[in-house]
Formats: C-alpha cells, structure tokens, sequence
C-alpha cells in the first residue's frame, strides 16, 4: 500500500495543483450564465456519480488483492467452485442500467433547458432591452462580431450589457470553427453555409476568455476571443461610440489614412464611411477602442501595431495578411492612423 502511494506521488501531486489551479480561475466551474451553471451543475452530478462508481470497484478490486495477496486463508482449497448465480447477475446488469437511465434522464433535462429558454423569443424577433442579438462570423483565425440590430460590426471583443439574454447565431467564412467561451455556457460549431443558433444569459460584470474549440487549421490555438460583460450605461456608451463614424484625421494620422485608402489595405479591411469596404479582414472603424487585436492574441500597443505592420506573420504566423514591405515612415503613419481610430 505505501509503494502504491510512492509510486503514484507525482502523479497525485500534479491532481492537486491542476485542481488548485482550477478553482483560481476561469473555467466551466465559475459559470456567469445560468446556461453555464446548468452545465456545471451536470458536470458535478456526473462526477459524483463516476467517482461513487470508481470507489465501488476499485474498492472491491483492492480488498480482493488485499485479502488474496498473502496466499490463501487456512482452511480454503484451490478449488473454487462456481456456478449460476442468477441473482448476482442481475445485478450487475440492473445497476448499471439504473445508472446511465438517471444520468440520461438529467442530461436531458438540461439539454431541454439550454434550447428553451423562455426569455429568448428567437432571432428574427426584435431585440428589446433583455435581449441582444449577435452575429458570431468565424474566420481563419479571428472572430467577427455583429450586432445587426445596432449597426456595429466589430472583432474579437464581444461587448454585452449586464443582465442580456443574448441570441447568438454562429457562422463560419470558411472551415469549420467552434465558438466556446467556457463561462458563458455550451460550445457552439460554426459551420460553413449554416446558421446555428443558441442563448446566454450574462449575469455578472466582467472582462472573460473564449477560445476556438474545434480544430480549424495551423492558427486553431491562436483564434481566441474576449467577452466583456458592462453596466447598462457602460455598455450604451461603446454603443454609440461604435455607431459614431470614424473619426477625421489630421497630422500624420492623415498621411496614414491617404496611405490607408491608396494601398492594398481596402481590399481586405473595412472602414466605416470610407472607400474602404473589404470584407476579408476585421472592420477597423473603431480599431483603437479595443483592447486586443490579432484574434485577441496580442494586446493593442503601439509596439505591436508597428510589429504587426512589419511582418504580420511574425506576430503571428499562419494569418492572412500580407507583409506589405511598408518603409518605417509608412509604417509609423499607419501606426498615428489605427491608433487614432478611436
Ligand atoms: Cu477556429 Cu479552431
């Protein structure tokens, strides 16, 4: 029994740490949503009942090796008889089915709960104030988020006032993504040529992770994504910040933008009220309002936006944008002009 718990120390140890560092930070156990909590509450039923299961056989299992380890007790023969015991085979048939009968059961009581929420009149009816919707677009590596009924298209930060119920539909531009923020509840797929659609209801303030969770191609772990939960007011001035054209430029902000709008930029990239219409990139009419840029992987500095502009694929390998050879003077004037695209 000690050479067990010797040879297994490591492993024990990493259990500990791995679950310490669970209950510190984010994750399916720290739900936001009563979606996620449903989830959550599943998770731990499940647990309880696979860890009851585990202590009942490995329990069983140790006491036989235990007992049989040391030879045979006086008095029993090798000889072991066996025969049809009828009641014991039942059993272990019935307990099992019992089981996964009560865990199919609650599963699905749950699952019935995250499709039908009664506060989610469903897309396409108007979004009034509990209500919001958003159009989740994946693309190879970033996220789009549009808020149709605002008018804002925006990347990589989903902002949502405190206390929304949000109905979300998730697509994708190209390959097969998978939209997952794990505070916010289930994992959805976004599929090309597909509209799939569910619910969040966000109940606590808060800047939160998401993250690409089906495997998409070289940059699958780099499409990250943030949610970011506001005061009603808070959430009311993004909007009419987002809404606001873009902002005039002068000085060198000026110079980058006749860059902006000369160079090969437009083609991918859009700015609001501008000749600038591409659709391959993210919109970057209010590109300095955010805190990350890059699928969320890099924050929006100074450092990085010149970084980024010297070679895209450095920052960040596997993305779609070119390296447009840019002298240090055009890429300080683009810098002054994304930064000042507030
Ligand atoms: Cu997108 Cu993985």
């Amino acid at each position: 029994m000690l050479s067990f718990v010797r040879a297994t120390r490591p492993a024990l140890l990493l259990i500990l740490i791995s679950a310490l560092a669970l209950a510190g930070c984010e994750s399916v156990f720290t739900p936001i949503s009563p979606q996620a909590q449903s989830i959550a509450n599943l998770a731990t039923i499940l647990f309880v009942v696979a860890g009851l299961v585990f202590v009942v056989v490995e329990g069983t299992l140790l006491y036989f090796v235990l007992r049989f380890s040391r030879g045979r007790p006086a008095g029993e023969t090798a000889e072991v008889e066996t025969k049809n015991e009828r009641r014991i085979e039942i059993a272990w048939t019935a307990a099992p089915a019992v089981v996964l009968a009560i865990v199919f059961i609650v599963s699905m009581v749950i699952l019935r709960f995250l499709v039908t929420q009664p506060a989610a009149p469903g897309m396409g009816a108007a979004a009034s104030a509990q209500t919001l919707n958003v159009r989740v677009v994946a693309h190879q590596w970033w996220w789009e988020f549009d808020y149709p009924d605002l008018g804002i298209v925006t990347a990589n930060e989903m902002h949502a006032p405190v206390g929304a119920t949000l109905l979300v539909s998730v697509e994708s531009a190209d390959v097969i993504h998978s939209f997952w923020s794990p505070v916010l509840g289930g994992k959805i797929d976004a599929i090309p040529g597909q509209i799939n659609r569910t619910i969040y209801t966000v109940t606590k303030v808060g800047d939160y992770g998401g993250q690409c969770s089906e495997f998409c191609g070289v940059d699958h772990a780099f499409m990250l994504f943030r949610v970011i939960v506001e005061p009603r007011a808070q959430f009311d001035s993004w909007v009419r910040q987002q809404q606001a054209p873009a902002a005039t430029m002068t000085g060198h902000a000026a110079s980058g933008e006749q860059m902006f709008m000369n160079g090969a930029c437009i083609g991918c990239h859009t700015i609001n009220g501008t000749i600038a219409r591409g659709t391959l990139g993210p919109n970057l009419t209010h590109f300095a309002s955010r805190g990350t840029f890059a699928g969320s992987t890099q924050q929006n500095t100074r450092d990085n936006i010149v970084k980024w502009l010297e070679d895209p694929q450095a920052l960040k390998s596997g993305n779609l944008m070119p390296n447009l050879h840019l002298t240090p003077d055009q890429i300080q004037a683009l810098a002054d002009y994304l930064e000042s695209l507030r």
